[in-house]
């Protein structure tokens, strides 16, 4: 059902992408997400990287590129103003061997958007149009561009943006069906993505609210090659082989899944990150991926990865107290609840 598409020489197959998150998608995170579902995940794209940070020589911000051979291919987006910073940063990617370098257009934090940055760049076609040239001087590497419909509803300028842009070569586009101004409220209007990918000659992505096999093939609809999927990684990090292979949730009240996945992705994160900085984002997945079970609520309250390990392990074992009463997992795919995940915003 999921036809691969082609950035140039790069055949994503199938055509479903780990779309970028800020604060999630790190080396860790989409390294389980394409272990979990082999086959499944056609390209996955890093968080936004800062050019600042970049070309400033930021240790942390570099750190953000790095990626395994097993994730090709691999994509980083960037996002910054500044056009020699973005020309600078697009060749540090292809220095780093990723595969694809993508410019951040959709990003609607008001720190980023302040700075020129994100979905501000849909306001200023221009000076977006140089980035574009620029970068694409610079890189042989294929290039894409991710954006949002618009900033508000009185400019919803994606349509005329993405002729523009991809008469400057850029390859492929990703277009989240939300303004800037809705933030993440509100449904994502598809009828935007259709319009583009019937109007370009170039590979269109559709983001926005796809959380199963059957909102997958409600929005594969006209010329839309392919699907970016967020937030449902994170709540299903199995989605992505559930919609290939048109099977339910497998994680809905399966206690053992749930755990081995949270194992699993304690050990990558050991492997990229301090102690520290684990037990945040081993929350972060939990507190969304278990809702329902009986011990998310005081896992969520512990600070520490090794806490939080010998809590799992008591589950594992039938020793935590609660493990009597059977766990009322909620259906994860119901869409209305996944609304309530907001984006975090970092500003
Ligand atoms: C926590 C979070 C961080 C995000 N960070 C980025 C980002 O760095 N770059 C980007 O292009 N989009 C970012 N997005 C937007 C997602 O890639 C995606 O377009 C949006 O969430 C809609 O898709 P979904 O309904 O599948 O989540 C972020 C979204 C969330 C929830």
């Amino acid at each position: 059902m999921i036809k691969p598409y082609a950035i140039r020489n790069i055949t994503v197959q199938p055509g479903l992408v780990l779309s970028p998150m800020s604060g999630v998608t790190t080396r860790a995170f989409r390294r389980l997400i394409k272990e979990s579902n082999p086959g499944a995940v056609g390209l996955v794209v890093s968080e936004f990287v800062s050019v600042e940070g970049m070309t400033r020589g930021s240790r942390r911000t570099l750190e953000m590129m790095r990626f395994s051979e097993d994730e090709r291919p691999f994509c980083v987006q960037i996002f910054g103003y500044d056009v020699d910073r973005m020309r600078d940063a697009a060749l540090m990617v292809q220095d780093s061997g990723a595969d694809v370098v993508d410019i951040n257009c959709g990003c609607p934090a008001p720190k980023v958007v302040k700075r020129g940055g994100g979905c501000e760049l849909m306001r200023q076609p221009s000076h977006l149009l140089q980035i574009v040239r620029e970068v694409r001087k610079a890189v042989s590497i294929p290039l894409t561009l991710k954006m949002r419909s618009g900033w508000d509803d009185g400019t919803r300028n994606a349509l005329e943006l993405s002729k523009m842009v991809v008469s400057e070569g850029v390859e492929a586009l990703a277009v989240h069906g939300r303004t800037r101004a809705q933030l993440y409220r509100g449904e994502a209007d598809w009828s935007i993505v259709e319009s583009i990918a019937e109007t370009v000659s170039v590979p269109v992505l559709g983001s926005g609210d796809v959380v199963d096999r059957r909102s997958a093939e409600a929005r594969l609809t006209g010329k839309v090659a392919g699907l970016f999927i967020g937030r449902a990684s994170i709540w299903n990090p199995l989605v992505f082989r559930e919609i290939v292979s048109g099977t339910p949730s497998a994680l809905k009240g399966n206690e053992p899944l749930m755990l081995s996945l949270l194992f699993r992705y304690a050990d990558l994160l050991r492997e990229d990150f301090p102690e520290s900085s684990c037990a945040g984002k081993l929350k972060q997945l939990a507190s969304q991926m278990c809702r329902g079970a009986p011990w998310r609520k005081q896992l969520l309250t512990l600070n520490s990865l090794g806490e939080q390990l010998r809590l799992l392990e008591l589950v594992r074992n039938g020793d935590f107290p609660g493990a009597a009463n059977t766990p009322t997992f909620p259906t994860i795919n119901d869409e209305s609840d996944y609304q309530s995940f907001q984006h975090q915003d970092p500003s």
